[in-house]
């Protein structure tokens, strides 16, 4: 699959209503989108996988906090100190860059260029970029010029950039509460769900009378202010995170580690239909880490574009507990009342992005089937957002009734979508497009001994079978 295959990807979530550019009417609005009908219930249907694969374990349980908190968390997350890109502007058209973005998509002679000016070992992978991007910052006024001298492209123009020098550039939003900016305060829209759960995490421990190891599992909004938001879904300002923060003892992180990146790469596989090999594990360098972070794991997908982030996996340690302690000056401790032993948790968090599972799970199950001249989403049952096309062979000779009585049978069992209109290849290939797995058709044949024909999405092939008997062949076909 390549890049040209996410363009007919976008193509085909528009068409369907998976997902539709945000503000259209108005021009749009750059890396915002809406999820229509059909995305909804893929949406739903994604989540719904995850919080039951969190919340079915006796030891984690659900929270949903706010979007807004005091400013201090984000103070004492370190959000507001560290939370930033490096970037820079090209001052002939003004285009502003990541520069870890930018430098990634340089002929490797720039990035030699760049590495023999800033003194470092070129290993030609993730970590050089990193290094320089780091090294910009730190002394941006030494190397203010070291991107024009290295000739490094301005991909917009194609031509070398006139640099401004590396800066840093805070990704949380800012808004503020109160009838005016001057007595307001100043308010962030929350850039990770995570410390709505640190900041709650006693009295959730308390009310459900939890022991650690213990988890707090939640979904909800994020937003970060992307310099460069790209590729569709993947990276956007606004976005869904589905996040698990895991308490356990400070001697038991490794093992917990271990136990968590298992479990979630199986994750996919098993209740999403990945493939395998299109997932992998990508550990952070040390410079690379997160502040917060003692170790990481990225869960790597294969996307259209390249290998792309979906999941991560992070010791945290003890770091947010004991700032907020610091911070609010509240006990952050977790009292084990058997051991009498008290300590702040370290926390191994699984965070990951609804939207960019969303998009991995329509890269995987996009196919295009040239031998029958159709597009196929082969979706899992599980998550296609309709299971059933159900159609009457002509709009006359009572099929229609016949159809439509079908359909109330089955609809409260299983989302069902009614079509009439066109020839019944056509409905199909309609379907196939939108990832419903199963076709029923009513003909002349079903009025005098009550069979229909049903058709499977993938392989095409049909059956004959009794009105009876629907329900039995999908759950044994799905
Ligand atoms: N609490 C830790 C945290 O937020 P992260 O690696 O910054 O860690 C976790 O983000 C996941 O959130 C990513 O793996 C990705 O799936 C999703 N994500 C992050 N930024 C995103 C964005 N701008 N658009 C869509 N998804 C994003």
């Amino acid at each position: 699959m390549s890049i040209k295959h996410l363009d007919k990807i976008v193509s085909l979530c528009k068409r369907k209503g998976f997902v539709f550019p945000n503000s259209e009417i108005y021009g749009g609005l750059k890396a915002s989108y809406d999820y229509g009908p059909l995305g909804v219930d893929l949406k739903k249907a994604i989540s719904e996988k995850w919080w039951k694969a969190m919340t079915s374990n006796s030891n984690i349980v659900g929270l949903d906090s706010s979007i807004m908190v005091h400013p201090d968390v984000w103070e004492a997350s370190g959000h507001v100190d560290n939370f930033n890109d490096p970037m820079t502007d090209n001052k002939d058209n003004k285009k502003r860059y990541r520069i870890d973005d930018l430098l990634s998509q340089q002929k490797s002679k720039v990035i030699d260029a760049l590495c023999e000016a800033l003194s470092i070992e070129n290993k030609n992978d993730s970590t050089t970029i990193d290094k320089i991007s780091e090294i910009l910052l730190q002394e941006s006024d030494k190397y203010s010029d070291a991107l024009e001298s290295a000739g490094v492209i301005d991909p917009f123009s194609g031509n070398i950039g006139k640099w401004t020098q590396a800066t840093q550039f805070n990704l949380m939003f800012q808004t503020n509460t109160g009838p005016s900016e001057k007595t307001g305060k100043n308010i962030y829209l929350r850039p990770e769900t995570a410390q709505g759960i640190y900041i709650n995490y006693l009295l959730v421990q308390n009310s459900m009378r939890l022991k650690v190891p213990f988890g707090i599992a939640q979904i909800g909004k994020a937003f970060r202010n992307e310099i460069i938001a790209r590729n569709f879904i993947f990276r956007t300002r606004e976005f869904e995170q589905m996040e698990m923060q895991y308490f356990v003892h400070p001697s038991e992180d490794e093992s917990s580690m271990e136990l968590w990146k298992e479990k979630r790469i199986s994750f996919y596989s098993n209740e999403l239909g990945i493939n395998k090999d299109k997932l992998k594990f990508h550990q952070h360098s040390e410079d690379a880490l997160a502040h917060y972070a003692k170790d990481a794991f990225d869960i790597e997908y294969y996307f259209p574009f390249g290998w792309g982030e979906v999941e991560g996996i992070h010791n945290r340690t003890n770091f947010d507990l004991k700032e907020h302690e610091k911070l609010s000056g509240k006990n952050m401790m977790y009292f084990d009342a058997i051991k009498n032993e008290k300590y702040h948790p370290f926390i191994i968090e699984t965070s990951t992005g609804l939207n960019r599972l969303f998009l991995m799970v329509l890269c995987e199950s996009y196919y295009e089937d040239n031998e029958n001249n159709r597009t196929v989403l082969k979706l899992p049952f599980d998550l296609a957002p309709n299971k059933i096309v159900v159609c009457p062979l002509l709009k006359k000779d009572g099929l229609p009734e016949k159809a439509k009585e079908i359909f109330d049978s089955i609809s409260s069992t299983h989302k069902c979508v009614y079509d009439q209109q066109g020839s019944i290849g056509k409905r199909y290939y309609r379907q196939d497009e939108a990832g419903t797995p199963f076709g029923i058709t009513i003909d002349h044949e079903t009025l005098q001994d009550n069979s229909i024909t049903i058709r499977e999405r993938d392989s095409m092939e049909q059956h004959r079978i009794p009105i009876d008997n629907i329900l039995k062949f999908i759950s044994e076909n799905k």
